[in-house]
Formats: structure tokens, C-alpha cells, sequence
């Protein structure tokens, strides 16, 4: 399918759940990241790199393989940003899968887009991007054979809707993966990971001139759930089961949970 980028926020009433859980920030906070992960996009991708010392690509492969996606799936990846589960998700599920990357900036989509139509790989094109909001998803009950989501969870304004939405459109049986920083309860590890982001993080985003959309990774973290806090919150959305691991040597974490 050729690369296309939907706008369809508001799903089919029926697909629509009413309960409406407490918010963790002001909705005008969603609206600022919003226009963060905008600003940040023509940049995201080597920051991603020169942070990480290119592990991220590794996490993100974990990632996509603890999702149980295979030959022929159809998957989701939730706050796909500039594509990069999407497109490891798109060579799992080969071309008769099919892989939706969804996320809330157009300028993210607009980067995955052109990274799809710049990469030779024909299966690339069971790609598609939809402009959405992972709090209420375009998409019917039971619909997908995996779902995914990467740095995205802690970024929303709602963990427990986000979970919600997730388990609503997966079929029974299929798995949700969730990669993101790690806010471990070691304090020793936090300390680590704090002096990371104040003395490399930070200063490597300011050389492109985004140190202060980098600060909020900080808070974003302290305001996150530890791994037993995700591991409870699927289950307390209906999830059979749910498991947390440490990678990264415990700086990142995965939440794999199954319908
Ligand atoms: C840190 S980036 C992660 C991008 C990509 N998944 C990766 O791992 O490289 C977080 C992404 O989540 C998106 N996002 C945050 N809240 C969202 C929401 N409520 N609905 C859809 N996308 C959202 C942002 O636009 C951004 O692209």
C-alpha cells in the first residue's frame, strides 16, 4: 500500500469507550507536547543515535520481537514518531502483513513517510501512517495481531486510557510491547540515569539547540511507573498477564503484556 497519512482522530462511536479515567497532566500539557515532538523531528532520529551510542536500535529490535508479530500480521505501532518500530515491524510481517504507525504529530509522520519512499525495501510499503491520538484510537474492537509502542507510553497524558485503548483493539491472545526509559526503584540506577540526561543528554540537545525540550525527559521519568506499576496497570485493564524487563543495563524497560 503507497504511504499515506490519514487524519482520523475521532474513531466510530461504537469503537468508543466512555469511561473516563483521571488525567495525570492538564490537557494543554498534551497540546505542548504536541508542538515538542514537532520541533524535535527533523533532528529526532540522530539525537537517537548519538545519545544512545546507537543502542536504541537494539532495545527497539527487542522490542518488536517480544510483540510475537509474524509473516502476515497486522500490527500497530502506537507514537510511532519517525518510523522506526514500524519499519522493523514491516519486515517481520513481510508483505502480506500489514503495519499501522499512528502518532499525533504531523511532522513525525511527515519524517517516517520519507524515510519509507527513501528506503528501498518493497515490504516498506504494507506501511501506513495515521495521524491519531493514541487516547482514543481510530480503530475497531479485537482488530490487530500486535501492538507496540516506543518512548511513547510515559509521554502520554493518560498511562491508564492509553493501556485501555491498547488492550481494546488487540485480539485476544495478541501482545502488547511497551519500550521506554526504566524509572527504576534502585536508587542508585536513578541516580545514574539522572546524571545522564543533566550531562549528556542535555548538553548533546543543546548542540541542536534543544536543551530545553530535553530537560522535561527528566521529569517525564519521575512522573513514569516502575516496572511493577506498568505490570499492575495492564492487568488492572484486563491483560492476562504482564511482564517488565530491565534492559539496557536497567536505563530502559519493557512492558509485555498479552490479551
Ligand atoms: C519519544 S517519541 C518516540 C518515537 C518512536 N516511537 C521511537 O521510539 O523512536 C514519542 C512520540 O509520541 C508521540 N505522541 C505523544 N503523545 C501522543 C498521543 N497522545 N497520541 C499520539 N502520539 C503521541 C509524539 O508525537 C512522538 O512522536
Amino acid at each position: 500500500m503507497a504511504a499515506t497519512i490519514h487524519l482520523r482522530l475521532q474513531p466510530p462511536p461504537t469503537h468508543r469507550r466512555r469511561i473516563s479515567w483521571p488525567r495525570r497532566l492538564p490537557v494543554q500539557c498534551a497540546e505542548a507536547h504536541q508542538a515538542m515532538f514537532s520541533r524535535i523531528a527533523p533532528v529526532y532520529d540522530n539525537l537517537n543515535d548519538v545519545l544512545s551510542l546507537g543502542q536504541h536500535r537494539i532495545w527497539k529490535r527487542m522490542s518488536v520481537s517480544w510483540s510475537g508479530a509474524k509473516e502476515g500480521s497486522n500490527v500497530l505501532d502506537l507514537c510511532c514518531g519517525s518510523g522506526d518500530l514500524a519499519f522493523l515491524l514491516s519486515e517481520k510481517v513481510g508483505p502480506n502483513g500489514k503495519v499501522i504507525g499512528l502518532d499525533f504529530s504531523k511532522e513525525q509522520l511527515s519524517v517516517a513517510s520519507s524515510r519509507q519512499h527513501s528506503r528501498p525495501k518493497a515490504c516498506y510499503y504494507n506501511i501506513e501512517w495515521v495521524e491519531g491520538n493514541a487516547l482514543e484510537l481510530p480503530f475497531p474492537d479485537s482488530y490487530f495481531d500486535a501492538v507496540t509502542m516506543g518512548y511513547g507510553l510515559r509521554n502520554v497524558i493518560n498511562f491508564h486510557k492509553a493501556m485501555e485503548e491498547m488492550y481494546r483493539v488487540l485480539k485476544p491472545s495478541s501482545k502488547v510491547s511497551i519500550l521506554d526509559f526504566n524509572k527504576s526503584t534502585d536508587t542508585f540506577s536513578a541516580s545514574i540515569q539522572e546524571w545522564m540526561i543533566d550531562n549528556v543528554v542535555v548538553p548533546a540537545a543543546n548542540s541542536y539547540g534543544l536543551a530545553e525540550e530535553y530537560k522535561y525527559l527528566k521529569s517525564s521519568i519521575q512522573e513514569f511507573l516502575t516496572g511493577k506499576e506498568l505490570e499492575k496497570l495492564a492487568l488492572e485493564v484486563g491483560f492476562e498477564n504482564s511482564k517488565h524487563f530491565e534492559i539496557g543495563g536497567g536505563l530502559m524497560g519493557n512492558l509485555v503484556a498479552t490479551r
